[in-house]
């Protein structure tokens, strides 16, 4: 009784399961699909019955249809996860478990059961997507917040020469202006520093502090970045702010502005003119109130020669210009940066490093430094890693500098010896100024002991233009 009542009613059973039902013959044949399949497969019951199964699923093959393998070898394929396109040309992702259908021993067919997971698979793409976002947001929020603070002040900037005490004095009464501010200066001499100084120094310390390196980017995705983009604007643009806007009523520094390409220069003249930024296929404009700072390690007069960068952005940002001197320029400031960084090192590297041998710093002084400050403070922290005692000696030094030291010291040995009777000469010259001395103007004392005859003294006495009143 209950027997029959299941078999009436089976099909309705099994189109009550929200899961995908399949049934085969022995020879491939589709005996039997519920409806949650049919709607699976947007395939027709109807249609579908009686036919083989690789005519209803041409994207399939003897090998890759699972109810295939399973009649072929009886054996039952658990978990196994597909993804196919229906007849709507959705692509559906399934688990199925396909097992077959015997009769004593003898296969009769195959029944597979296919649960849908095309949600849930998106869903944990989705997931998946949002978390990998959510860290990249994440990272760009703590670089963001590094970068958008201006860390160093102008206590920070060593430096006692004349030229770095007018360049401080300068640049400190500069900073309460919202002028433009272009500083130019070789590699390593500062001029990140000073950027962060002037800032700090202004009364938009506590507004954001961006700094860009115009070099770093290609083109469109600097202006990208400085100009902001809304979604849409081209392939993969999202809404979002640009550097200008990040940086409303703070300071924007553009490093290298010699290395953007023209034609940004053009669109960037153009914000800074009116203030008026316009994301990258927008309509609509954002005024916004940014301090510009640029620098540029190239001479401008020679960065405008070679166009590297356009006159009128030029002049617009060279407003107030300021120049980082070489430290060839400044060797009065290599003794007090020595100190300044022998501290910091030794403190970092829990070092007892108190000074510099007379050698190394006989060569620090005469020393060219093309890397500047960058450079000196490198090699300090190079050599404070080698030195085990309070002294930096030649030997601590980086192998490049050492070898330029070692010439240097037989060039500065080489300049002392000179020609022998040039040597001789100042000898003679000297002992004769003393022997005068000893016998207080006296030619003939002097000469007896000099052991020389009294004509020949007087003779070098008028060679050397030795004044004798002038030894008594
Ligand atoms: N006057 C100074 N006092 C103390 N440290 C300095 C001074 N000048 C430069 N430095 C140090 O030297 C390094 C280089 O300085 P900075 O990055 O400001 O140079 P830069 O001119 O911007 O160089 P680049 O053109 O290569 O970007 C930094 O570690 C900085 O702290
Ligand atoms: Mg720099």
């Amino acid at each position: 009784m209950l027997d029959s009542l299941f078999t009436e009613n089976i099909e309705d059973i099994l189109d009550q399961i929200d899961e995908g039902i399949h049934i085969v013959d022995a020879k491939g044949r589709i005996i039997y699909y519920n409806k949650f399949a049919s709607d699976l497969d947007n395939i027709n019951p109807e249609e579908a019955i009686g036919r083989h199964i690789l005519e209803i699923y041409p994207s399939l093959t003897p090998e890759t249809s699972t109810i295939l393998k399973v009649i072929k070898t009886g054996k039952p394929i658990l978990n196994n996860q597909q993804t196919f396109k229906n007849y709507r040309g959705l692509e559906i992702t399934t688990i199925n478990a396909t097992v077959p259908i015997k009769s004593g021993r003898k296969i009769i067919g195959a029944v597979e059961v296919s649960k849908d997971i095309t949600e849930v698979k998106k869903l944990s793409e989705k997931l998946v997507d949002l978390q990998a976002e959510l860290l990249i947001d994440h990272n760009k929020k703590i670089k963001q917040a590094e970068g958008m603070r201006a860390v160093y002040t102008f206590a920070d900037i060593i430096g006692i020469s004349d030229l770095m005490l007018k360049l401080k004095k300068d640049a400190l009464s500069v900073s309460a202006s919202p002028s433009p501010v272009m500083i130019y200066g070789d590699t390593g001499t500062g001029k990140e520093l000073l950027v962060h100084a002037i800032h700090n120094a202004s009364t938009r310390r506590n507004k954001p502090f961006i700094a860009q390196n115009c070099a770093a980017l290609p083109e469109t995705l600097l202006e990208s970045i400085l100009f902001g983009t809304v979604k849409g604007s081209f392939t993969g643009a999202e809404t979002r702010p640009g550097l200008f806007e990040l940086a409303n009523e703070g300071t924007l520094f553009l490093d290298e502005i010699n290395s953007m390409p023209l034609q940004l220069q053009a669109k960037l003249l153009r914000v800074i003119q009116d203030g008026n930024v316009r994301r990258i296929g927008d309509t609509k404009v954002t005024h916004v109130d940014v301090r510009i700072m640029t620098a540029i390690n190239i001479d401008p007069r020679q960065a405008l020669a070679d166009k590297c960068i356009r006159d009128d952005l030029f002049y617009r940002l060279s407003v107030i210009s300021l120049k980082m001197p070489a430290l060839k320029e400044r060797y009065e400031d290599v003794p007090v940066l020595l100190k300044h960084f022998i501290d910091k090192y030794s403190t970092l590297l829990g070092k007892n490093v108190k000074g510099i041998s007379s050698e190394v710093e006989a060569f620090f002084m005469s020393y060219a430094w093309p890397g500047n400050v960058r450079e000196l403070e490198h090699a300090v922290e190079g050599a404070m890693n080698m030195a085990d005692g309070t002294l930096i000696t030649d030997s601590h030094l980086p192998y490049y500098l050492a070898d330029i030291s070692k010439k240097d010291k037989r060039r500065i040995q080489k300049n002392a010896i000179g020609p022998l009777n040039h040597t001789i000469s100042k000898v003679e010259h000297l002992i004769i100024k003393k022997a005068l001395r000893l016998t207080e103007g006296n030619i003939t004392k002097a000469a007896e002991l000099l052991e020389v005859p009294r004509q020949t003294l007087q003779y070098k006495i008028a060679k050397y233009n030795i004044n004798v009143d002038a030894e008594k």
